[in-house]
């Protein structure tokens, strides 16, 4: 069996034409977008989707036109926390067009893509070995058409749920034309900091701004503060937002916490690090 490594050029398929063609129809597509944010943590189970979803709620609920790019194509979550799983997609001549929820944020997931049973996506190789290979090429390619094949329409934002680990961030920088921001997420432990500061070096090194540090799961237990990891690395802090079960239940049910409990404490929370995040884009952009 012949294998890519045999092939001299790109055996006839001209590869780099097709993805220049994509690229292409990326930047059309993208061309009504006006602001394009990745939620980033070199951690995972931080809360990078959860504050994705609830942050892409309060921009709705504040009348933006907000679309939620789900980047995580292992673990995707967005569909789920955003009510729309299991929702089929329209496909026509514009593009497919992405499901809406209650709020109005259009979501595209590979959840909603792959058939609703658990098998995960496989990456398809010769060797288990060459997956690995073909994996970091594979998630570039699968968003680059996630993203020029979706018909996002007109939007004030477009949010990007990073999966954990910044050398991701990378990848999305080299595919959208240009990325307002990044949002670092992080919890209040020692483990979760070490890893986070790398991560604020490779975001400060990407070609977008940090808007800034947001710490999340406040109070979970005694650690040490994101307010302080922010000044030491010299970055806005963006707001603490509180451990509350309620929170989690609301995305196990797909229901915009935001909306549904804006008294609670976490909520209104939110709505600060939402405020936060629109004024350090505001700040970036002058
Ligand atoms: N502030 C919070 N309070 C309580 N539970 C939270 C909070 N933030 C996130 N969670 C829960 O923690 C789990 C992991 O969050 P998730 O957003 O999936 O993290 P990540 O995307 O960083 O892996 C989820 O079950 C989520 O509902
Ligand atoms: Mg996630």
């Amino acid at each position: 069996m012949k294998r890519y490594k045999d092939i001299a050029g790109d055996g006839g398929s001209n590869i780099v034409g097709q993805v220049q063609v994509q690229q292409a129809r990326l930047r059309e597509r993208l061309s009504g977008v006006r602001s394009i944010v990745a939620i980033v943590s070199g951690k995972g189970g931080v809360g990078k989707s959860s504050l994705t979803a609830n942050l892409a709620n309060c921009f709705a609920r504040d009348g933006q036109r907000v679309g939620v790019l789900d980047a995580d194509l292992n673990g995707p979550t967005m569909a789920k926390m955003l009510g729309v799983r299991g929702r089929t997609l329209a496909m026509g001549a514009a593009g497919v067009t992405p499901p809406e929820s209650a709020l109005g944020v259009k979501v595209m997931s590979m959840d909603l893509l792959l058939p609703s049973d658990d098998t995960p996506l496989a990456w398809e190789a010769p060797t288990q070995d060459e997956a690995h290979t073909w994996r970091g090429s594979m998630e570039a390619n699968a968003l680059r058409e996630f993203l020029a094949d979706t018909a996002w329409g007109v939007l004030d934002l477009l949010l990007l749920d990073l999966p954990p680990g910044t050398d991701r961030l990378a990848t999305v920088t080299s595919l959208v034309p240009s990325l307002a921001g990044t949002v670092i997420v992080t919890i209040p432990s020692d483990v979760s900091h070490l890893v986070v500061r790398k991560s604020i070096t490779v975001a400060a090194q990407a070609r977008a701004p940090v808007l800034g540090l947001v710490e999340n799961m406040a109070g979970l237990f005694p650690g040490p503060a994101g307010a302080d990891l922010a000044r030491e690395a010299g970055i806005p802090f963006l707001g603490s937002v509180p451990f509350d079960r309620e929170l989690a239940l609301a995305a196990d049910r797909g229901e915009a916490f935001v909306t549904a409990a804006p008294e609670r404490a976490s909520a209104r929370a939110l709505a600060q690090v939402a405020r936060a995040v629109q004024e350090s884009l505001a700040t970036t952009r002058a």
